[in-house]
């Protein structure tokens, strides 16, 4: 199925750089016992060189499994499709498993929700990362060291060449996830995909990451697909903002314009069910009913089970993604959302 999104478009005006990334149509199924399981379909993202995309929805709308597919990570069970997937211009469709796992660590890389399952427990970290330094450049292990010690210590660890000697269950969480950042950004990859990289962590603990990761990500011109369900991280993070919903890309926006004037329902109720959005400090205000089970997806609008505002079309015939002010694109039959919510965006 061969479309043109708009947002892609965008991206051919010569005073913008080339894009980075771009997926066009990306599409992801699983086979499983129960039967193909669409888990991505035919999502369209461009992301511009050192800027920041906030992929956010519910549990179960694919962010991770739109992480993996861009780290050519999908076990075998996968079956990828894209009208266009590329990386610098590389189609990450065509690239063989050696140039991926190439790609990986140099050009991409990736952190994930939970440290301790990303670390190896048996290995100290120091001589890990100085392995991830070897496994894409041909330098002396003495020089990886240093290299290993001064990527600790720009993340903050406290007493790094210490650090480096100890093993990951001696460190807190907070280091451990220090420790996994030093080693995705050894190498100063182009992309830097963070699945959830703070869930796992103590509150404070999370703002201090968040603030590593960003400032870090500046520094080195890295872009950064921050992949979250916390609408407040994203307010703190990201340039601009990619809604999921069962596997859809229901909205994208600049970050600023998400928050002023959402365009999907689906997006408002994200906003609703932020805990700063409450005044009176009630309990969060979860979107009603649960995301669907992508083998039985609704007719029409997949959302319109949930939405306040479903009616005529919206049980009938699937929304395209449109854009409704510059940058921003909304999946809706009823976007502009203004009068609809009889101004309350
Ligand atoms: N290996 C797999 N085999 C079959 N189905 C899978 C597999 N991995 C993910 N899925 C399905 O794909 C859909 C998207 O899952 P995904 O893990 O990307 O969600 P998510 O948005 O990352 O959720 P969470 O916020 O809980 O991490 C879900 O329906 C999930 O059950
Ligand atoms: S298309 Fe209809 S059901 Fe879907 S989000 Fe918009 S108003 Fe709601
Ligand atoms: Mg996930």
């Amino acid at each position: 199925m061969k479309h043109m999104p708009q947002d892609t478009m965008l991206t051919t005006d010569i005073t913008r750089p080339d894009p980075l990334l771009v997926a066009q149509g990306l599409t992801v199924t699983f086979a499983t016992d129960q039967g193909p399981l669409r888990a991505l379909d035919a999502v369209d993202l461009t992301l511009a060189p050192g800027e920041t995309l906030a992929v956010v929805g519910e549990s179960g709308s694919g962010k991770s499994v739109l992480s993996l597919a861009l780290m050519g990570l999908l076990p075998g069970t996968a079956r990828i499709e894209a009208d266009s997937l590329t990386f610098e211009g590389r189609d990450l469709t065509a690239i063989t498993e050696r140039d991926f796992r190439a790609l990986r660590g140099t050009g991409m890389s990736m952190i994930f929700q939970e440290p301790a399952t990303a670390l190896n427990p048996v290995r100290r970290i120091g001589d890990q990362i100085v392995e991830a330094i070897r496994l894409h450049e041909d330098i002396p292990v003495r020089k990886a060291r240093t290299r290993a010690i001064e990527a600790l210590a720009a993340t903050g660890i406290p007493a790094p060449a210490e650090r480096a000697e100890a093993f990951p269950h001696q460190l807190s969480g907070g280091m451990r996830q220090r420790a996994l950042i030093a080693m995705a950004l050894v190498h100063r990859p182009r992309l830097l995909i963070a699945d959830e990289p703070t869930t796992a962590l103590d509150v404070t603990v999370q703002a201090q990451i968040l603030d590593l990761i960003r400032d870090l990500a500046r520094e080195t011109g890295t872009a950064t697909l921050f992949i979250t369900h916390d609408m407040g991280v994203v307010a703190e993070m990201a340039d601009r903002v990619a809604v999921l919903y069962a596997g859809r890309l229901v909205e994208t926006a600049p970050s600023a314009a998400l928050f002023s004037s959402p365009e999907h329902p689906y997006t408002v109720g994200l906003l609703g069910s932020m805990p700063q959005m409450n005044a009176r400090g009630e309990p969060m205000l979860p979107i009603q009913g649960t995301v669907p089970d992508p083998r039985v997806m609704p007719p029409g609008c997949h959302f319109h089970p949930r939405c306040p505002f479903a009616a005529g079309a919206c049980l009938t015939d699937r929304p395209a993604l449109r854009q409704v002010r510059p940058g921003q694109m909304s999946a809706c039959h009823n976007a502009p959302l203004i009068e609809t919510l009889g101004g309350a965006t």
